[in-house]
């Protein structure tokens, strides 16, 4: 079933200069990019992308991470998506990752872990309507 789900090349990545790398990755597995913007958050809104870590002890330095340099944000959209974004990304520690996933590859530490990606259908939900509108996720 095909599925939408939200990417964010973050701002470590994008000083590495990897965001064609990136997209290239997702194009070739299927997760097609159908809205896509480069943007940099403040404070004020990486903190409320993120409010359901408002209670974990990284919630100050990952915003303040987050809204250090611009992103680009961007909706995948393909079978499975949710799932097999979150497989190519890698666990959330480099060190962790597997090879050949993104983290492993373009990742540095726990925090600056090149990229986001939703972990619900819920979650997909609210984050795609938190950078895109109706209009601008009309692309088919
Ligand atoms: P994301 O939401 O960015 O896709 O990452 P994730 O699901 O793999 O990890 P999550 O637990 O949702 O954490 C969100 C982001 O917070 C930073 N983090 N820092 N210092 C730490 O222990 C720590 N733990 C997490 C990472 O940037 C992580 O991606
Ligand atoms: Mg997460």
């Amino acid at each position: 079933m095909s599925e939408r789900t939200l990417a964010i090349i973050k701002p470590d990545a994008v000083k590495k200069k990897v965001i064609g790398d990136i997209i290239a990755r997702y194009e070739a597995v299927n997760l097609k990019p159908i809205a896509m913007r480069m943007l940099s958050l403040s404070k004020a809104a990486a903190e409320g992308f993120y409010a359901v870590h408002r209670h974990r002890p990284f919630f100050d330095s990952l915003t303040t991470f987050m809204s250090s340099g611009p992103v680009v944000v961007l909706v995948l959209a393909g079978d499975d998506a949710i799932k097999r974004h979150r497989e190519l990304m890698g666990a959330t520690d480099p060190a962790k990752a597997d090879q050949g996933t993104i983290r492993a590859l373009h990742g540095t530490s726990i925090e600056y872990n090149a990229v986001h990606g939703s972990d619900s259908p819920d979650t997909a939900r609210f984050e795609i309507g938190y950078f895109f509108s109706e209009m601008e996720l009309a692309v088919r």
